[in-house]
């Protein structure tokens, strides 16, 4: 796949490469001054090990990754699912593009701008096998559902499948149209922990009526279950039905390439596992999907122009930034962050289960097969999971969430390449001893 204008250096920029070599000083790649450290016990940009693939899964061998990351000294921050921690590289990125900015703006708007469409959306369309073509920066996942949704051709009396374990975010867009419009919106049942690919396949297949037009559904659960994503989108397609996903969960912990999965739209915020700058995501439309999923905005769209993309002035800055993301991430490689999560997932729920005999614990994540990388759920018998957050956030510093949905009175701890087992294993001793 080659992308016109990759590696090209045309307006003056750095290529991805040399921004991301500069990124720790970040603003250097704009030829600026680097932000202020937050102390001064930080780690000056120089004495940052330069990022290379680790040689293995274990904590040693991603200490000089986990020193790229600016985590406050004694958190341990185990909810990366609800929002990423940026390494340096890019948040010195942002600092950068808002200086350059600062400075002069009209330049510093085309500065970005060629950044941004030679280096920002090539390189993802690299990450996630499509063409450049086919993505559409956006501020958040919510916002590109929110065009997924409203983008499909729908008259009044269709109806959308979408499953019981949405976000609002999946969800909403679809009500928004039910209500304005007159669609239907049908949900099928999915329990947690989740059943095995065969009952979660005859569950759409029974759902689906004459009157279905599209299904709508996580390629990763907010509790970190994984669906049959390819599976549900071949059975979409054998009955002609749109399929349209919600990635926000799932880019940044596994390889996910886009073309082979076979949706018609996927959905993605590239602020969590990604860890690029808040304020990012984009939306994939698949090129043959354009006459089925179209703009909201441009009324001389065209399948070949189709324009996804909101009008105005974005935050130009933060989006520059996410080439750094893009770029901190493939240098390590989406199979060793697979690995590394699996590797801290794994011992998370090793000792989950060690306790279920004793503490009454209950773990609802599945099989590799069912579960991303990085997301693990569990129940405490008698532990109210919202109080449990707080009592524990207050004792060891360690930030968790609760997931109280889809039937559940559980707690979330997700795991990224930079934390270790010693904070599992610091949470897991919290827990043991937290009661009510
Ligand atoms: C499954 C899922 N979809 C969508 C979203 C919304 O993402 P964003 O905040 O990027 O809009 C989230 C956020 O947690 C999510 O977990």
């Amino acid at each position: 796949m080659t992308h016109a204008g990759r590696g090209d250096d045309r307006h003056g920029l750095m290529d991805r490469r040399e921004w991301l070599r500069l990124g720790a000083t970040g603003a250097a790649a704009l030829g600026l001054p680097a932000c202020a450290a937050r102390d001064g016990d930080e780690p000056s940009a120089a004495d940052i090990p330069p990022l290379r693939t680790p040689a293995g899964t274990g904590d040693a061998d991603w200490d000089d990754v986990r020193a790229h990351f600016l985590v406050e000294p004694g958190k341990a921050y185990l909810n990366n699912a609800s929002i990423g921690m940026p390494p340096r590289e890019v948040v010195d990125a942002v600092a950068a593009g808002y200086r350059a900015i600062a400075e002069l703006p009209a330049r510093g708007r085309s500065d970005l701008s060629a950044r941004i469409a030679e280096h920002v959306v090539p390189g993802l369309a690299d990450l996630f096998s499509v063409e450049t073509d086919e993505l559409t920066l956006t501020r958040n996942a919510s916002e590109a559902l929110h065009l997924q949704s409203i983008g499909v051709t729908l008259s009044p009396g269709d109806e959308v499948l979408i499953t019981s374990q949405e976000h609002p975010a999946g969800r909403r867009p679809w009500e928004f149209r039910q209500v304005r419009e007159g669609i239907r919106v049908n949900e099928v049942f999915i329990p947690s922990p989740l059943p095995p690919e065969g009952e979660i396949l005859s569950r759409f297949g029974d759902a689906i009526t004459p009157r279905t037009r599209a299904v709508a559904f996580c390629h990763v659960t907010r509790g970190g279950h994984l669906y049959p994503v390819e599976a549900i989108c071949g059975l979409a397609r054998e009955r002609g039905l749109v399929s349209l996903v919600d990635g926000a969960q799932a880019v940044g912990q596994f390889s996910v390439d886009l073309t082979s999965l076979g949706c018609d739209a996927y959905s993605v915020s590239l602020h969590k596992w990604m860890l690029a700058p808040a304020g990012t995501g984009f939306l994939f439309v698949r090129r043959d999907a354009r006459d089925r999923i179209r703009t909201a905005f441009a009324p001389d769209a065209t399948p070949e122009q189709p324009q996804f993309g909101p009008p105005g002035t974005a935050a130009f800055p933060v989006r520059a930034a996410i080439g750094t993301a893009v770029d901190f991430v493939a240098t390590l490689g989406l199979e060793a962050v697979e690995a590394r999560c699996r590797f801290l997932s794994d011992h998370l729920k090793s000792r989950l289960t060690e306790m279920s005999g004793t503490s009454g614990v209950t773990l609802l994540s599945g099989a590799r097969d069912r579960s991303a990388p990085g997301s693990t759920i569990f129940e405490k018998e008698g532990l109210d999971a919202v109080a449990a957050v707080a009592a524990i956030e207050a004792s060891i510093s360690s930030h968790i969430d609760e997931h109280q949905r889809d039937g559940h009175n559980a707690i979330r701890v997700s795991t990224h390449i930079y934390n270790t087992t010693e904070q599992v294993d610091r949470f897991v001793d919290a827990l043991a001893r937290t009661t009510g």
